[in-house]
């Protein structure tokens, strides 16, 4: 992986988040890209200009009035200079200014004087994130093809807990690298599927599972990062698309689930089937209430539903197959089992239970496949979809060089 000769222009406004852009700055220089430093008056505040300098080994511009800097690299030379702009962090402030077209300061004016891609991400208090007006920024700014990465959600500088954190610099380096088509499933396609299957048994009720759909989501965004077009095909969850999904195919059945990826596979070189396929459905799904009727069980006739990666492999061009396994117990037992019986390429196994996989916010893997098998320990499924990614992408160029 590298950035040599890339020159991405870092824009920092005001806000504690600035601290880590240093951290971006070294991690871009890390993979040799060139990188030049303007912030806003505010963010001077947080982080002094000689640690922009010393990081990027450039002057660092504030002013659109420093006569000195503009006789060496004026703000127009500035903006045609710069191949990437990645503003982080982005203010309220900051993104209401770009929304209004304002040109009130250098960072504005080089976005507004710059033809090169612009990537923002925000960080404020989740209150201030979720103002309308701010949301209505967003809006107008992503209308216009600026791309918004972040923010994330969790626990924030000034105590809160929510959606407003800037995303790590690891991440951000991440996209910037994907964007030169560097990253390690550049060119390819991948398709994901996430979240449960909901069976519906009557108009208001239906049998599902306990997916969060966080895994599968996490894993289409670590394909984004590492340069793949992706598509997700996502049965009922409350998440929001990952910056930079190509498409997303919403569904609420195994069968619609099903539909959707035979479709979709055509056109994708890798398929990772994350989500929580129903095994069963009602045989009959009345379109009337059912009425309880006291003393007297009920039993329901289930069908057996079609195995979507199974389906796949009994194709004779099919994507490379990437499976998933959660089991309570032998958990490489079934998994080798299933990576046999359902024709696939790989499958990622997860112990489940004890607080393990379904709903929570980390988990740990161990991946099989013909030949192998790989640890990855427990954390936070953002990082461990990046890791899960990355040996993917191994084992497809080994399979298919
Ligand atoms: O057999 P089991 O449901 O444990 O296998 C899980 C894996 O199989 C997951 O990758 C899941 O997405 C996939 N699956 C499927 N179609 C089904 C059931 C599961 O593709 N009907």
């Amino acid at each position: 992986m590298s950035l040599a000769q890339r020159r991405i222009l870092l824009g920092v406004s005001g806000g504690i988040a600035a601290y880590k852009s240093c951290e971006l700055v070294r991690r871009l220089r890390d993979l040799a890209a060139e990188v030049r430093v303007v912030m806003t008056e505010a963010a001077t505040h947080f982080v002094s200009p000689t640690t922009f300098q010393a990081l990027s080994g450039q002057p660092v511009r504030v002013s659109l009035w420093d006569a000195q800097a503009e006789a060496a690299m004026g703000h127009i030379e500035l903006a045609r200079w710069a191949e990437r702009i990645v503003v982080a962090p982005a203010s309220a402030d900051l993104l209401a200014r770009l929304a209004h077209g304002m040109a009130d300061d250098l960072l504005t004016t080089v976005c507004l004087a710059s033809a090169a891609p612009l990537y923002l991400a925000p960080a404020m208090n989740q209150q201030m994130w979720a103002h309308p007006a701010v949301q209505a920024n967003v809006a107008c700014l992503r209308q216009r093809g600026v791309q918004l990465l972040g923010p994330a959600a969790g626990e924030q500088a000034c105590g809160d807990v929510g959606s407003g954190r800037m995303l790590e610099p690891g991440a951000l380096r991440d996209i910037l690298l994907a964007s030169f088509g560097t990253g390690a499933l550049a060119g390819l396609r991948v398709l994901v599927s996430a979240g449960p299957t909901y069976e519906d048994i009557d108009p208001v009720r239906f049998i599902g599972n306990r997916s969060s759909g966080r895994m599968g989501f996490a894993v289409a965004e670590a394909a984004v990062r590492a340069g793949a077009t992706v598509t997700l095909v996502a049965g009922p969850v409350s998440l929001p698309t990952p910056t930079g999904v190509t498409q997303r195919i919403d569904v609420r059945s195994a069968a619609q689930m099903h539909a959707a990826v035979l479709a979709a596979a055509r056109e994708a070189d890798i398929y990772v089937g994350a989500a929580a396929v129903g095994d069963y459905r009602p045989l009959e799904v009345s379109t009337l209430k059912l009425k309880k009727r006291a003393g007297t069980p009920l039993s329901l006739k289930l069908d057996e539903n079609p195995d979507i990666l199974a389906s796949l492999s009994a194709q004779p061009a099919h994507p490379f197959l990437v499976g998933f396994a959660a089991e309570t117990h032998d958990v490489a037992g079934y998994a080798r089992g299933k990576l046999e019986r359902k024709g696939l390429d790989m499958i990622a196994a997860n112990q489940v239970g004890d607080g393990l996989g379904f709903e929570a916010p980390d988990n740990a893997l161990t991946l099989y496949w013909a030949g192998g098998e790989c640890e990855l320990p427990r954390t936070a499924k953002p990082e461990l979809a990046r890791e899960l990614i990355s040996r993917v992408a191994e084992r497809y160029r080994a399979a298919r060089p």
